[in-house]
């Protein structure tokens, strides 16, 4: 979850404006949801979900804090066209609950993040000819049976991958699709109108920060370009967005406006032409309004083409022109739905037995993860480079942990383009990015967290390197200079570093001049981690001293364990992280600050006083946090059954946060206690309290995927363990799920022998892992598969019990590996 509540980035948003004449109300039927029901194939073929992206339910967590965006976008698509609301916090633009009246629809926007979007118009009556209007109250008036229930979500809204549609209480229906540089929108008045009205709006980012706005219209044609530089959502800069957007009548000639005018500051000035002369300081309104001819023969359809840069209004209008030549509106949205239906089918579960809804939660938590990062390719306005640009990384804190892991097994090919746009950022900054929007950086979370994903995509995929044209060494000069370089700003890229390499921990009471003091037990733990995952890419390029180097450094987590401290209340729960001075003393901190039994009600969000160690996760929680060697940190917490009592206690007691990364694995972390049956437990205990279909389906923000891939993993039966060659393995919600490869070529199928259902609650039931076979083959563990499986294609057979007790297996490394056990050796 990130909470800044600072929001942000949409460069332009387009309001319209309609005069409304007696017309006949036209009958509608409400729609919330995009699920529809899907085809089954027969069990003998691969393909059981005939269309994965008919599954997807864009509106899952779209109210109560989810901030997910409904809006159309292609896979990673740089344009995200949605409808914005007036909620407060509608950090994606939307809202669900229909209470929140529409304000418009903005092009640019992310999923599930702390910051916003844009929203556009609050017109007011001055001419008679340009009408009075107010927001755009959602719903035509009359149309029956609307929820009054806000959690069932708007009723008058629905969408589909690549596709949105809205029906406004002015009769107005509103249809968007997406190419990845433009949207397309479709306005049809559905009642007679002799006045269609459109309004753009250049201005309004949604935390109204733009300045310099320029905009100029055309009289003749009607194309409005123009563009203004905009506060960045999440950090200190600011950046700058262009548009172009040109109408056309569907269906008849639109001709040449009737009116035209600036629309400034809720003011229509007709006839003019441009904004520059007429502003003079922020107003959330600044752009173009329009009166077009009505279609003479019919229902009055105008489509609106909305091209955006960041280079140029010029280069917006290029855009608009080679992506959508023709405004073939239906065009662009199958083309967009044929995108998602290819990508989200790659993974393929067999839904007999299976309640429905978790199909739909599966196949809408995949979707999820392929909004961002965002491919912003040609649109660098910093340097050009022939490489992919890709931004809206927010924040690879977020998302490192399970998000690329799910990528690298259905997606790799983008996963390729996106380290080589990381590494070419490095390459001209300095340092990997690690939180971006809109191509302004933005602030960093924990460690340098792009290290993690750069190495969970070697470790992958070297001997593939060449082929998908990611240079090794260049990635491995990125990694050194995120571990070795002290940046002049580690608040937005890089690290700590000086301080790191001397005393092994980020100490409590040193400032420096380049960056914020704060988060620094949560620092600590998160550059072990990276170090971590720079050794093992070191190991694979046969760099043995390095190799080692890191892996020493990646055990300096322990470097912040303070033995002594013993949990209030709790005699046998004794050893935390703590924050620690330089002098080597401890600065005691309750392992309950920052979490909802912490007495003092303190909050570790990036906006707080944040000097006390810890971020978005209270002592207990990143006292768990060591992936890359529990082992070692079962021992200094006493012992596998010492261990599990606190996992335990973590759950009992409510310390477990699921609206914030750092206990995404913890119900997992059983089975390195060799219970994995316990973890299989918690993990579908978490699914059935907290997550589901509905719009509040969420339990806190998306965060750009990060949520949703972390579900698809746990519905999958697996937990990944980013730049190491394994998953834990779980059992599947389904009797079977395929992964198919395209750069290995390859499928891997999980198949849950005897598959008898999942309990609703999560709790019991015949779902434990027994026993695995691989291509036939025993496998040495029931607690986690190794990389093997996916590079050659693999069928993994799972034999299940009803026996909660099962271990991992019989034999030593039958538990998945930790850094002090030689695991990764
Ligand atoms: C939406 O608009 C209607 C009609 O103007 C108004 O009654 C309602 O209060 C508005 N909703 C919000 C949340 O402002
Ligand atoms: C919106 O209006 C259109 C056209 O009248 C209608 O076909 C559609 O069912 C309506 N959608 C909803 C969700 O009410
Ligand atoms: C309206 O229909 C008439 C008769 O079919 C046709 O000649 C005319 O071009 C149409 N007008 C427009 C603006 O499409
Ligand atoms: C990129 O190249 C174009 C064309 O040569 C040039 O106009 C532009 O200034 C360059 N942009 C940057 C940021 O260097
Ligand atoms: C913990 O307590 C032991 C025994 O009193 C002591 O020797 C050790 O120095 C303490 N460690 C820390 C980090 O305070
Ligand atoms: C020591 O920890 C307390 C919280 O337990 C915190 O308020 C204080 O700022 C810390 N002192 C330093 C110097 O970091
Ligand atoms: C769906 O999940 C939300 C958020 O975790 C929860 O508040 C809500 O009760 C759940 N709804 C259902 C129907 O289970
Ligand atoms: C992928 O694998 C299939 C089946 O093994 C084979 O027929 C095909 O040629 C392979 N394609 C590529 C690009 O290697």
């Amino acid at each position: 979850m990130l909470l800044l509540q600072r929001a942000v980035a949409l460069g332009v948003a387009l309001g319209y404006n309609a005069w409304v004449l007696g017309a006949e109300t036209p009958a509608s039927t409400s729609a919330s949801s995009s699920a529809a029901s899907g085809a089954f194939g027969s069990s003998a073929s691969p393909v059981f979900i005939k269309d994965a992206a008919s599954r997807v339910n864009l509106f899952v967590g779209t109210t109560n804090g989810g901030h997910v965006f409904p809006g159309a976008t292609l896979p990673h698509g740089m344009v995200k066209v949605g409808m914005d609301t007036d909620s407060p916090g509608n950090h994606a633009g939307y809202d669900a609950n229909p209470i929140y009246n529409a304000t418009g629809f903005s092009q640019l926007h992310d999923d599930g993040t702390g910051g916003v979007s844009c929203s556009a118009l609050v017109v007011q009556t001055l001419a008679l000819r340009f009408m009075r209007s107010g927001k755009y109250i959602r719903g035509m008036p009359d149309v029956s049976g609307r929820a009054e229930d806000a959690t069932q979500g708007s009723p008058d809204d629905a969408a589909e991958p690549g596709y949105f549609s809205t029906n406004l209480s002015t009769d107005i229906r509103v249809e968007l699709t997406a190419t990845r540089r433009a949207a397309l929108h479709r306005y049809t008045f559905l009642k007679a109108t002799k006045t269609p009205r459109i309004v753009v709006d250049i201005t309004n980012d949604g935390q109204m920060s733009s300045t310099d706005p320029v905009m100029d219209l055309d009289p003749e044609t009607a194309r409005v370009t123009g563009g203004a530089h905009f506060e960045a959502s999440f950090g200190p800069g600011r950046y700058h967005a262009f548009t172009c957007v040109d109408f056309k009548g569907e269906g008849y000639e639109l001709g040449p406006p009737k009116e035209y005018g600036a629309w400034l500051a809720d003011f229509p000035v007709e006839q003019t032409v441009t904004i520059t002369q007429l502003y003079t300081s922020f107003t959330d309104q600044l752009g173009a309004m329009f009166t077009f001819a009505p279609n003479p023969n019919g229902t009055t359809s105008i489509l609106a083409r909305v091209g955006v840069s960041f280079i140029s209004s010029e280069q917006a209008c290029a855009n608009a022109e080679a992506e959508i030549p023709d405004f073939d509106f239906e065009g662009v949205r199958s083309a967009a739905r044929a995108e998602w239906s290819e990508l989200l089918g790659r993974v393929q579960v067999n839904p007999s037995g299976v309640d429905p809804e978790i199909v739909d939660l599966f196949y809408s938590s995949l979707y999820r993860t392929h909004i961002s990062p965002a491919d912003y390719t040609g649109e660098n306005p910093r340097w050009n480079s022939t490489e992919p640009y890709y931004d809206s990384f927010y924040c690879n804190w977020d998302t490192y942990r399970t998000l690329y892991s799910l990528m690298a097994l259905h997606d790799p090919a983008r996963f390729a383009q996106i380290v080589r746009g990381m590494l070419n950022i490095q390459q001209h900054e300095g340092w990997l990015p690690e939180c971006r929007g809109a191509t302004a950086k933005h602030y960093i979370q924990g460690g340098s967290n792009g290290d993690p994903i750069v190495a969970e995509f070697f470790v992958k995929f070297h001997e593939h390197a060449q082929e998908l044209s990611v240079d090794p060494n260049a990635l491995y000069q990125a990694l050194l200079a995120d571990a070795e370089s002290q940046p002049p700003n580690w608040d937005v890229q890089g690290r700590q570093v000086n301080i790191w390499k001397s005393l092994g921990y980020i100490p409590s009471d040193v400032w420096e001049r380049s960056g914020t003091n704060s988060k620094q037990v949560s620092r600590t733990l998160e550059y072990a981690f990276d170090d971590f995952s720079i050794s093992q890419v070191a190991k694979i390029l046969g760099r043995t001293g390095d190799a080692k180097k890191y892996a020493q450094r990646s055990e300096n987590f322990a470097n912040v364990w303070n033995p002594n401290i013993t949990f209030p209340g709790q005699t046998d729960i004794v050893g935390f992280m703590q924050p620690r001075f330089a002098n080597g003393v401890f600065n005691l901190t309750d392992p309950r600050h920052c979490s909802i039994h912490d007495p003092l009600h303190s909050t570790c969000f990036l906006n707080a006083q944040n000097h006390d160690g810890f971020y978005e996760g209270a002592p207990i929680v990143y006292s768990q946090y060591v992936p890359h060697d529990t082992t070692r940190l079962i021992k200094l917490q006493g012992g596998n059954s010492k261990f599990i009592s606190r996992l335990n206690f973590i759950f009992d007691q409510d310390y477990f946060d699921s609206t914030d990364e750092p206990s995404q694995q913890i119900p997992f972390m059983y089975h390195y206690a060799n219970r994995p049956g316990l973890s299989t437990q918690r993990s579908r205990q978490v699914i059935a309290e907290f997550y589901n279909t509905s719009v509040n389906g969420l339990p806190g923000n998306d965060d750009s995927g990060a949520m949703g891939s972390y579900v698809a993993f746990y519905l999958a039966g697996l937990y990944p363990l980013p730049a190491t060659q394994q998953f834990l393995l779980s059992s599947p919600y389904f009797p079977e799920i395929s992964f198919v490869n395209p750069v290995l070529n390859t499928t891997t199928t999980i198949r849950a022998n005897g598959f008898r259902g999942n309990p609703k609650s999560g709790t019991g039931g015949h779902v434990f892992v027994k026993s695995v076979k691989i291509n036939g083959k025993a496998w040495k563990s029931n607690c986690f598969i190794e990389w093997d499986a996916f590079t050659s294609g693999a069928l993994i057979e799972l034999e299940l019990t009803d026996d909660i007790n099962v271990p991992c297996g019989a034999s030593t490394d039958a538990l998945p590996p930790s850094l002090s056990t030689g695991g990764y050796d």
